[in-house]
């Protein structure tokens, strides 16, 4: 066992392969620890404590687990919070339909609240029995003698036991671990996501407002949609277009459309100029037209997707023609980001899209391991080319696995179970990942409001109407909104001032979230975290999988539209309402009006609360309100860069804010305190 990060332990068992997440050339260099007290921590157990088996099979391993303890992890899991007591097989996979460990992104990597993590250094499709498996002999109690099981819940429930983790690398010989070291939960995520190259830190704008245009939207529309977004006083700051931007998609051709986008350099220009960043829909399958099928021909797998080549981006010269091609067409125009679409897979639907497991590829891998490592070669190939520009970029991905937090991409995903939605934030936050739970349209306007709300304090505030002409303020059914029929102007509004709400809300916050994530970035502090990760040994916690810490300080409570109320509980201490100050703690019900999300401030807060602004651009000014929450507020944290470019050493940007409200110099070239509130009441 050898220390490689401080608190970061590798164990070498039988023998791994070549290519797995740590070895691919496309990883960041890990950042300094910083944060976290002690920095060197034994590890969480001695390797005598491990045992190994490599056969015709595969390769197993056996962890220990101890019956208090629950783990967490394992990439994006759509499903379910808490992973102790399961069967997770983790592969690639657009399409999950249950609680089975597939995942757009999942991640051989898991925490427990005792305080530590392991990570499972793989590109192979896993499975983790987390304790739910007893091996013979290590029975640690019976189950209660003549007990008959009359409902099938008890028949299969576990017997109160808990096992090792046993780990299940079909196609391996061997693999390579990290122990990942706390002392608490949180810091093993944070030393995880340091030593991984630290948190993504967006541009400014990323932050803000997202709106995807329709799919069949030409360059007028698009003009038209950007004049009204504004004309509306709706913030916006990025405005995506989807496949039909390009001259072929599906598989991509990456080349504007000459008949819906004649003039595209124009529209793209005009739109920045008017405080936008445009983002481009693609995926990495390319159509014979592309100009960058022939350079990548030789790379690609033996495959097609959608008559396309599949390209292998784990092939050095390949990434480089693939970010070098994205340079020149586009960021280098102006282009400020990309959704990346499609870089999971697909085994659960009718007609399978992807390119199969035993795929062979040029470097070598099978379908298998690329499945696993695409979207974030994809994803490193496409910054790539903004980092070229010397820019700092924010974009969409549908895939992603180990290592990613450094990627500035958020996952999303066409499943659209609003609890779902609300999980993912909760679960992505473990293993490194961002999670969007966008709105594409909506079933009421409850249903509607309710989605608006959730994405205000959450890693993006997209609406991605792909699939519908008219703004959802006109109509929230797809259907009728592709006919035109519209609500009438009463009902169109109501909803486009609620949505404007919505909108405002979230740029109020954007100096908040921009600090979080650059603590993200500094310290490894998920922005976005399952509230079970600051409070381990709160047993009411951690199963909490429909709310959130956004940031240090505000905890937020979505509610879905099947609910009118929901009992939750809270984290030790007291907590204020955000907007009112009064004082909450223990089990409380909450009950916000239709358009009110419910956001708590932890005891002793500053939160910088900004003026409205339609959309950021580099270096502007946020004007701010200081409240303060509770009698002895700490400093707050305030990052002050230019908002864009790339940055070196981002230490020198960051500042805190005391209640005093006076800022440093350093501060003082972003923000202007514009008052402080005492927000609190008595209880
Ligand atoms: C889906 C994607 C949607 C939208 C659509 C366009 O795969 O999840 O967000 O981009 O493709 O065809």
């Amino acid at each position: 066992m050898r220390e490689i990060y401080p608190g970061i332990h590798e164990l070498i068992l039988g023998t791994p392969e070549a290519d797995t997440p740590s070895t691919q050339f496309f990883r960041r260099q890990p950042r300094p620890l910083r944060g976290i007290e002690p920095r060197n921590v034994p590890p969480p157990f001695q390797e005598e404590a491990l045992r190994f088996h490599a056969g015709t099979r595969g390769f197993r391993v056996e962890l220990p687990l101890s019956p208090d303890e629950a783990l967490y992890g394992f990439g994006l899991q759509l499903k379910s919070l808490q992973q102790t007591g399961k069967k997770r097989t983790l592969r690639v996979n657009s399409d999950p339909v249950s609680d089975t460990g597939d995942s757009h992104a999942p991640a051989p990597l898991y925490f427990s609240t005792r305080g530590y993590g392991v990570l499972f250094d793989t590109a192979r499709y896993a499975t983790f029995h987390t304790g739910g498996n007893a091996l013979r002999g290590n029975r640690r109690h019976t189950g209660q003698a003549g007990t008959i099981a009359l409902t099938e819940q008890e028949l299969y429930a576990a017997s109160g036991e808990t096992h090792p983790v046993i780990v299940d690398i079909p196609a391996a010989r061997g693999i390579r671990l990290l122990l990942i070291s706390g002392p608490t939960l949180r810091n093993a995520v944070q030393r995880y996501n340091l030593f991984s190259g630290g948190g993504c830190l967006p541009p400014e704008w990323g932050l803000g407002v997202w709106y995807r245009a329709c799919g069949s939207c030409n360059q007028e529309e698009v003009r038209q949609l950007a004049a009204e977004l504004r004309n509306a006083g709706m913030p916006c700051d990025v405005l995506g277009l989807e496949p039909g931007w390009q001259s072929h998609a599906y598989s991509c051709s990456l080349s504007w459309s000459r008949e819906r986008f004649p003039e595209h350099q124009k529209l793209v220009d005009d739109l920045t100029a008017d405080g936008y960043k445009i983002n481009l829909w693609e995926h990495v399958f390319l159509h014979p037209t592309s100009p960058l099928a022939p350079a990548m021909e030789p790379y690609s797998g033996d495959f097609e997707v959608w008559q396309g080549l599949v390209p292998d981006l784990t092939i050095r010269e390949a990434a480089e023609t693939y970010t070098e091609y994205h340079r020149r067409t586009f960021t280098s125009n102006r282009i400020a980001s990309f959704k990346i679409d499609e870089c999971d897979n697909s085994d659960f639907i009718q007609s399978p899209w992807s390119f199969p497991e035993c795929s062979r590829f040029p470097s070598g891998k099978d379908g298998e391991l690329y499945h696993s490592l695409l979207g974030v070669a994809a994803q490193y190939a496409v910054e790539a080319a903004h980092r070229a520009e010397g820019k700092r970029s924010y974009g969409s991905v549908r895939s992603s696995h180990l290592f990613a937090a450094p990627c500035p991409f958020v996952l999303y995903s066409d499943l659209y179970d609003h609890r779902d939605f609300l999980r993912g934030v909760t679960t992505a936050g473990f293993s490194g990942m961002l999670w969007c739970p966008e709105l594409r349209h909506a079933s009421s306007v409850l249903d509607y409001l309710r989605r608006l709300e959730a994405m205000v304090l959450s890693p993006q505030m997209l609406l991605n109407i792909w699939s519908m002409p008219h703004p959802p303020w006109q109509q929230l059914d797809r259907d009728r909104n592709r006919t035109g029929e519209l609500y009438d102007t009463g009902k169109q509004q109501f909803l486009a001032a609620a949505t404007r709400r919505q909108f405002e809300l979230r740029m109020r916050f954007l100096p908040y979230l921009y600090a979080a994530f650059a603590r993200y970035h500094l310290e490894g502090i998920p922005p976005f975290r399952a509230v079970v990760m600051d409070y381990p040994e709160c047993e009411e916690l951690r199963n909490a999988d429909q709310m959130w810490m956004a940031g240090e300080d505000l905890l937020v409570i979505p509610l879905t539209a099947e609910e009118e109320t929901r009992k939750v509980h809270l984290p030790p201490g007291t907590w204020f309402d955000f907007h009112t100050g009064a004082a909450r703690s223990g089990r409380i019900t909450v009950s916000p009006a239709p358009d009110e999300l419910t956001i708590l401030v932890r005891d002793g807060s500053i939160i910088p609360f900004a003026d409205v602004r339609q959309y950021c651009r580099k270096n502007c000014r946020h004007r701010v309100e200081l409240r303060i929450y509770g009698n002895h507020p700490r400093p707050a944290w305030l990052f002050a860069d230019d908002g864009e470019s790339l940055c070196d050493d981002p230490e020198q940007f960051i500042d805190t804010v005391t209640a005093d409200g006076k800022l440093s110099p350093l501060l003082r070239r972003r923000y202007e305190c514009t008052g402080i509130a005492r927000m609190t009441c008595d209880a």
